[in-house]
């Protein structure tokens, strides 16, 4: 059985993921808006996840004999500067759930919980991968900016040669 402490940290988290999805829906959005389909496509992917991730601890919460709980989802935002702006966003939005996602491993440690322990461990290495593809964009649009956007073509090509 879950204690109450930990089933509410984990039905807040569960909000903080559902609210994620929204946000990069949102942005999925206004990526299409401005016609970057691509970035539109891998953020509707994203948010497609981040749905996954609420419903993994939903999961697990019920599976536990806890009180599923779901609260009001924050309104996001619906437009950003440039698409850095929205991706320096991205990165900030998955530090935040990064620290969200430790602080409430140590909720599970604390109440001596070894199958949330357990089961957190999945997100703590998601988060790594999270962060890790946000800053990749992120460098690929600085090296844009900096007129790089030629090689950056070319490197693409050059990864989808096939083998004669
Ligand atoms: Fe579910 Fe992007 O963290």
């Amino acid at each position: 059985m879950i204690t109450k402490t930990l089933e509410s940290a984990l039905n807040l988290q569960i909000n903080k993921e559902l609210f994620s999805s929204y946000l990069y829906l949102s942005m999925a959005y206004w990526f299409d808006g401005i016609g970057l389909k691509g970035a539109s496509a891998w953020l509707k992917t994203q948010s497609e996840e981040e749905r996954e991730h609420a419903m993994k601890l939903v999961e697990h919460l019920a599976d536990r004999g806890g009180t599923v709980e779901f609260s009001a989802i924050e309104k996001p935002k619906n437009s950003w500067k440039d698409p850095m702006d929205a991706f320096q966003e991205v990165l900030k939005h998955e530090q935040f759930i990064t620290k969200s996602i430790h602080d409430l491993y140590a909720v599970a440690a604390q109440e001596n919980d070894l199958p949330a322990q357990i089961m957190l461990q999945w997100f703590v290495s998601e988060q790594v991968e999270e962060e890790r593809n946000a800053a990749d964009i992120i460098s690929n649009m600085t090296r844009i900016q900096n007129h790089e956007t030629a090689v950056l073509q070319l490197d693409h090509q050059m990864g989808k040669r096939a083998r004669s």
